[in-house]
């Protein structure tokens, strides 16, 4: 599989949120990597972190559309919900011994990027109005506050 790029396409508009989106991009790629080195340890220790990483943003992604008030949080909390039901079997298959390497990838770079690139902007404008200094450099209360909570 080739590798993932991030385009204009991809981005929502709330930079932490891309950011997040880029590290996942990143992680995907990086799981490829480890397929062809063909090194089972580098490819468990990828699938930690990028579910580890994934399982976070989707949370401090409910969380903020939940602060901002977005009418249709609970529906785009579902899609997580399927993704992470998913993520636990292909965990559990893997526990047992079993290279879901491959599947998980293809489920990723299509899933995944097609939620990114379709779901992930629906909230944009909501999150932009309704949680001011989103987008500041400098990081507002809100947004420091919840990287701690998710990502520490
Ligand atoms: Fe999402």
């Amino acid at each position: 599989m080739s590798y993932l790029q991030w385009s204009d396409e991809l981005a929502t508009g709330i930079g932490v949120i891309d950011s997040q989106h880029k590290r996942i991009i990143h992680y995907i790629n990086q799981l490829e990597d480890a397929r062809a080195l063909n090194e089972p340890d580098l490819v468990k220790e990828v699938l930690i972190n990028l579910t580890d990483y994934t399982l976070s943003h989707f949370a401090f992604e409910e969380s903020l559309m939940e602060d901002a008030g977005y009418e249709a949080a609970a529906i785009h909390s579902k899609t997580h919900d399927s993704f992470r039901d998913r993520i636990r079997s292909y965990n559990d298959r893997f526990s047992t011994g079993e290279d879901v390497s491959e599947e998980l990838s293809k489920l990723l770079n299509v899933w995944l990027i097609e939620h990114i690139a379709n779901d992930d902007s629906s909230y944009t404008s909501c999150v932009l109005k309704n949680i001011p200094g989103i987008n500041n450099k400098q990081k507002s209360g809100w947004l420091s506050r919840k990287l701690h909570n998710f990502f520490a």
